[in-house]
């Protein structure tokens, strides 16, 4: 019997193999990250315009994992040719160094929203989350027209900020203080919104440029 038909009989010997085989690959791929300068990209003064989301954006990328858009969308643009010339300049790390957790997904039912971020009005998006079919006949994606009834809980949002800035994202003092304000009133639709349209705009690219470079 080969090495290969023992080792595909005994269930134990399997599992062991795959394990170490499975560690080899993730080691191989996870470690080098934490050395390489170029894990996260360093962008010039013009170039960078990265900022943590305010107030009324973070509470509309809470709604956006609750709802589990990550399960139809990817926010993840790959170095390919067909996914730049459908979505634009590729996903840089740099883009999502606030997002806590990151929503890059792999599972695209619906489009990439990396860089959906002024593509479309308010009144676009407003819409088509209201009834996805109202604009484009043959979606698939759900219908959220529920988001427009329900009033964010402005008395959370300060707790939110500060929850992120312990992980890192430099809010500031004024930033919590403005918190409540600065979502009272406001709708889950018109944060899913504000989030939608910032997607991928903060950073002015440069034409030719390699940034994995
Ligand atoms: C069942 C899968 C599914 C889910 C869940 C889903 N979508 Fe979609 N979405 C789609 C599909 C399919 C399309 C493409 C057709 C269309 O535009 O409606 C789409 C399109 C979009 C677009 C337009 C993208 C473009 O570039 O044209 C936006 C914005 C969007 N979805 C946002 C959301 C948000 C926000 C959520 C969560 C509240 C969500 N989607 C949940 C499937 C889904």
């Amino acid at each position: 019997m080969s090495f290969q038909e023992k080792l595909e009989k005994n269930i134990w010997g399997l599992i062991i193999m795959v394990a170490i085989v499975l560690s080899i690959g993730g080691i191989v791929e996870i470690v080098p990250l934490y050395y390489l300068d170029n894990t996260i990209e360093t962008l010039t003064e013009e170039e960078d315009s990265i900022r943590p989301y305010t107030a009324l954006e973070q509470e509309g990328r809470d709604i956006y994992v609750r709802e589990g858009c990550y399960l139809c969308h990817s926010q993840m643009i790959r170095p390919f040719r067909d996914e730049k010339e459908r979505y634009g300049h590729y996903s840089l790390a740099a883009e999502s160094k606030y997002d806590h957790p990151f929503q890059w997904g792999s599972k695209r039912t619906g489009p990439d929203l990396a860089r959906v971020g002024k593509k479309y009005s308010n009144e676009w998006h407003r819409e088509h989350l209201r009834a996805p079919r109202s604009v484009v006949p043959e979606s698939v994606m759900p219908n959220y027209a529920f988001l427009e009834n329900h009033i964010i809980d402005d008395s959370l949002t300060e707790r939110k900020l500060r929850a992120l800035a312990m992980v890192g994202v430099p809010y500031t003092d004024a930033d919590f203080a403005g918190a409540a304000d600065a979502v009272h009133g406001k709708t889950e639709m018109d944060a899913i919104i504000a989030y939608l349209q910032v997607l991928g705009t903060m950073v002015n690219f440069e034409e030719g440029k390699d940034y994995r470079e």
